[in-house]
Order: C-alpha cells, then structure tokens, then sequence
C-alpha cells in the first residue's frame, strides 16, 4: 500500500534561489561597475575552465522569461541577490538608475505572478573599486553598505516580501580574506577576522536601515555545516571544533548572543591577532534582533586532527589534504576525512540528510528562536542532458525528499521552520567550480542560454503545489 503523502504545515513557503554574479551575465550593461568576481574569475587559475561570470545564464537579458519558469514551478517566493556595482558601479556616490531599475521590473513581475520577492542585499560581489581600498578589511565599506542598503529599501523596500542582508559571511570572509579560494583571493587569515566583523557590522546597520524602510521581515543567511570529530580522541575533537568555531560559532555567537567566542582569533587562525577593530557598541548592532535566520545546508564534515590521520585511516575514512594548511601555529591541524558508505555529490560533498535536523535544533536550543527558513539546500550532479532533450535526475529528487523529510521532523520536534528554498532554479556559475558544477531545476544550454526543466523541476512542483511530499 502506498503511503500517505507527508504533509507541511499551512502556509509554508515553497521556494527556488538564485544569486546575481551566478546567473545575470551582461557585466558592462547599463553601467554595471566590476565586482570582486569579475576580477578575480579573469585571474588566471582561479576557476575551473577560467570560468567567468561574463555571460553566465543571461539572466540579465531573460528576465520575463526566468519568472514565468518559476511561475511554472509554481513556488510561492523567489530568492534572488542585488548586484552592488549594478546599484553603485563604484559602491558609492549616487545610484545608477538602470541598475535599480532592473530589480524594479524583477520584483514588479514576481509580484504580478504571486511570487513573493526574498531579496538578498549581499551575496558576494562587491564593488572592485571598494576592494581597491582595502574591502571588507576596512571599516569604511561597511558604512558605504549601508547606504547602498538605503538605495535599494528606498526603491524595493515595500515590493519585497522577505529581505536577506547577507548570505554566507564565513565564504566573503574566509574564503576571500583567509584562504584565498574566493574573491579577492587574499590569503590573509588576520585580515578576514577583520573582514568577518565588518561584514557583521554591515549586516547589523543593514538591519537598521531596512527598520526604517520598510516592514517586511529581515533576516540573514548563513550556511551552516556541522563538523564532527572522526573518533573521541581529543585532538580530533579540538580539530572538529576548531572548524565548527571557524564555520558556524564565529557567526552564530556574534548575530545570537552578541559576543565572540572568547578563542576568536585562533578561529581564524591568527592567534595573537589585536581585536583593536571592534569599537565600542559594535557588538549591540552586530546583534540587532532579527525576525528570521536563514540556513543554507548542504552537508556535513568529518575532521580528524593531522596527527591523527593515520588512526582515521585505519577506520576506515578517506583523508583528504589538511584544510587549512599551516604549521607551526600550535592550533590544531583539522584534516577532512570522508566516511566510508556515504554518496558523494559532484562536489565531492558527502550527502547526510540527518545530519540537518540536529543542526536547527541546535541553532534554536543554543542561538535563537526565532523562525527559521532554508534558504539553500541543493545538489550538483552529473548530469546529461539526453536526445529526448530530457534531463533525468532522480538522484537529485532523492537528495531534496530526504532533506525536506528531516525539516519535517525538525518542524515536528518543535524547531519553528517556516520555508525551504532549493538551490538553485537553474544550472549557474559555481563560483570557483565555474560552470562545471549544475545544481538546477532547470537544465542551461551555456551556449544559447536555452533552458530545460529537469525531471526534479517536476517533482518538485508537485510538492509545491501538494504542500506535501508524494
Ligand atoms: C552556497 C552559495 C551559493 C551556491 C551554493 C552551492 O554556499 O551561497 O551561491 O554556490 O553554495
């Protein structure tokens, strides 16, 4: 017999991501200024292919086309990201019009649709020009942020139903500043612990902004990954902790509690670093109350302490190379192992679908009540498009039910999640992965922009529309 389809709560929002540099394209349209990607994906070696956002899906120019596909995917809410140099091509002075004006008829044809617009302030490119004088490591870019944040909620402010200052500060601030694998590309860990709390800092003069603009709820994304020991030893525990401090507590403690953790600069690798930075009240607007967190989860990790790889390999793991390298620190060396038995996704991510509830349980026991949403959870394949045109991606529709179950059964443990949003509507531009990775609903042919719904696309409208799983 077959079971009964597995209900969500009424009213949750069903939803599809996408972000500005991965999908627009069109880079020197309507005075667009160059963001940090754009310089950095022209360096030689730094993404796969040489990879750039150039053209990327031509989202830019498809624009009525992408909202009619996600009306067809008939979703309540669409996340989508402001480009900052679309808004000010050099992040500051007067804004651009055209640049505004593009997210204007974006957010006017979702609303025409009854797709409620999550707009993401921040999701990465910030102006070069900004960058130029020292970007997130400075003060200064966190009070031109929030003008640009003005610029925006002043045109925006009352068609957006939901607002996201920022996703991901961890990737902006150590992956930018600490390990160099995302723009700027500074390897520089001391410099992105000052990067990560003028980021927090933008967010929380962002929150205030957007108060006074406008009534729509505001929130912001983090991704969340739980890190777990490889066995009880201590120093593979310290090593897990470590990149949980590094990953999730470095951002969680400041939004939730309005404090550091105490070993701040060890987390990021910079023991000794002065905290001379954080001036006084930084910490009240860091943790300006909220009325959302949104989570982006994809996976989780295993680490065992350098030392202890040989131990880790003896059990069975796969050792991957220390993450982040470094010697003579007196930190502890985490080294990713992976676990024998799990699948793992074209990102060489290893799929744990239960591993996410205890992560929102956690935030809600240890952080905030407030409600939660997943504003990312998604899975690049290998996928084909076949002669039929068809792209056939049960794995993907696996992926997204056995997630969605594990939300279920946070929602039943109590955690108040109110909405779940996959990444992504279609194929992008993966960051330094270039267009190697798809994480789409929807198939793109990069040579002629042409778009195909996956068989997920599919499935995914079903649930949408059933509010429930099959
Ligand atoms: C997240 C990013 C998003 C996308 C997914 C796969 O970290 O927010 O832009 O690249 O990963």
């Amino acid at each position: 017999m077959a079971e009964a389809p597995l209900q969500f709560p009424k009213g949750f929002v069903w939803g599809t991501a996408t972000a500005s540099y991965q999908v627009e394209g069109a880079v020197h349209e309507d005075s667009r200024g160059t963001s940090i990607w754009d310089t950095f994906s022209h360096k030689a070696g730094r993404t796969r292919n040489g990879d750039t956002g150039d053209v990327a899906c031509r989202h830019y120019e498809r624009v009525q086309e992408d909202v009619a596909l996600i009306k067809e995917l008939g979703v309540g809410a669409y996340r989508f990201s402001v480009a900052w140099p679309r808004v000010q091509p050099d992040g500051k002075g007067p804004a651009n019009q055209a640049g505004l004006d593009f997210y204007r008829r974006l957010v006017e044809a979702l609303r025409a649709n009854g797709i409620s617009p999550v707009a993401t302030l921040y999701h990465w490119d910030l102006p070069q020009a900004l960058e130029d004088q020292g970007g997130w490591t400075e003060r200064s870019t966190a009070e031109r942020f929030a003008e640009y944040a003005e610029m925006v909620a002043d045109v925006l402010g009352d068609e957006v139903g939901s607002w996201v200052t920022l996703n991901e500060p961890w990737c902006s601030a150590w992956l930018g500043y600490g390990t160099g694998v995302h723009a700027p590309g500074r390897i520089e860990p001391a410099e992105s612990l000052r990067a990560a709390h003028h980021l927090l800092l933008a967010h929380g003069w962002a929150v205030d902004v957007l108060r006074r603009a406008t009534k729509a709820p505001v929130g912001i994304a983090l991704s969340l990954i739980p890190a777990i020991p490889a066995s009880e030893r201590n120093l593979d525990v310290s090593a897990a902790n470590w990149v949980d401090g590094n990953h999730n507590a470095a951002y969680l403690a400041p939004l939730f509690t309005g404090a550091y953790p105490g070993n701040v600069a060890e987390l990021f690798s910079a023991p000794g670093a002065s905290l001379g930075f954080i001036q006084r009240g930084d910490m009240g607007e860091i943790s300006r109350p909220l009325d959302f967190l949104g989570v982006n989860y994809y996976h989780s990790q295993v680490f065992a302490d350098l030392t202890n790889t040989e131990a880790a390999r003896h059990e069975g793991y796969l050792v991957a190379p220390p993450f982040p390298p470094r010697s003579g620190t007196g930190l502890p060396a985490p080294v990713r192992v992976y676990r024998p038995g799990l699948e793992h996704t074209a990102m060489g991510w290893e799929i744990d679908p239960q591993a996410l509830g205890p992560v929102l349980l956690r935030v809600r026991d240890e952080y905030t009540k407030v409600p939660l949403y997943i504003t990312e959870n998604g899975v690049a394949l290998d996928d084909y498009r076949g002669p039929d045109g068809a792209v056939h991606d049960p794995r993907r529709i696996q992926y997204l039910d056995a997630h969605l179950r594990e939300v279920r059964r946070a929602i039943d443990r109590g955690v108040s999640v109110r909405g779940y949003f996959v990444w992504s509507l279609m194929d992008n531009f993966e960051w330094s992965e270039g267009y190697s990775k798809r994480f789409g609903l929807t198939w793109v042919e990069y040579p002629t922009g042409e778009r195909a719904p996956k068989d997920s696309f599919f499935w995914y409208r079903q649930v949408a529309a059933a509010n429930a799983l099959p």
